[in-house]
């Protein structure tokens, strides 16, 4: 049975002070609800936060996750972090592949896959983010851009590896932008994705895959999104860091 999860990417944002007072107030309410062993909560937080945080939380109610890793192990790559530093905090997830770290930091394909070997060799779930710019939309090649960047990533990746993967579909035009995609375009990728899931890994795994929705999703979009049969929770940013609407979009999903 796949899972729901609402995870928050924070970004460059916040210090650990203030991180500390989101999730306190995330973790505040979630103490008064039942989750559900299907529904997650995913916080996305600075390197530096992570410690605080952690002491703060409610682990079995909110996983911790980093917004990246190193595609090393260990060694002399200066201001790096590695996988494995990761896990000896407790971190459970890392995002990946996120846009940003490929426009902004010249994370290749080749580079993101060598991160999610990372993640998998130190069992932390990866959050892997794909999606295309506005421009590969309106020329119609949304598709196989998607497509690319799955086959690249995965490409290395057996079943029981790929089995602890979350992706998350963030169309770039989408992000930061308020331009959300449409419920109908995000579904209509998300089943596209499954449908290259289940050629690699058959139908059962990409059945069981958790695909989020990232990109512009704020309290008063966040049902109609995720209420789509094949979008299984979002990737939030700007909005997750207000604790009053991220609990409003935990709440829709
Ligand atoms: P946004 O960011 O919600 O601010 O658009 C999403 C993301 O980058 O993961």
């Amino acid at each position: 049975m796949r899972k729901t999860i609402i995870a928050a990417n924070w970004k460059m944002n916040t210090l650990p002070k203030e991180g500390v007072e989101i999730a306190k107030k995330i973790n505040n309410y979630l103490s008064g609800v039942e989750l559900g062993l299907n529904k997650k909560v995913v916080l996305g937080v600075p390197f530096t936060h992570i410690s605080k945080i952690m002491e703060v939380v409610d682990y079995k109610k909110i996983a911790i996750a980093a917004q990246n890793c190193s595609q090393y192990d260990f060694g002399a790559y200066t201001g790096e972090i590695s996988a494995e530093m990761l896990k000896s905090l407790g971190v459970q997830y890392v995002i990946l592949g996120h846009s940003e770290r490929r426009l902004y930091f010249g994370e290749t394909d080749e580079i993101i896959a060598q991160k999610l070997q990372q993640a998998y060799k130190n069992a932390i779930f990866p959050i892997f983010c794909c999606g295309e710019t506005l421009q590969q939309r309106e020329k119609g090649n949304h598709f196989n851009v998607v497509e690319t960047q799955l086959i690249n990533a995965f490409v290395k990746v057996d079943k029981f590896n790929f089995q602890r993967t979350v992706i998350a579909y963030e169309p770039v035009w989408a992000i930061g932008t308020g331009q959300n995609a449409t419920p109908e375009q995000a579904q209509e990728m998300h089943v596209f994705i499954r449908k290259i899931i289940s050629n690699f890994y058959g139908h059962e795994i990409a059945n069981d895959i958790s695909i989020l929705y990232g990109g512009s999703v704020i309290a008063n979009n966040a049902r109609q999104i995720f209420k789509c049969e094949h979008i299984d929770g979002g990737l939030v940013g700007g909005a997750s860091l207000k604790p009053d609407e991220f609990i409003q979009i935990i709440e829709s999903a």
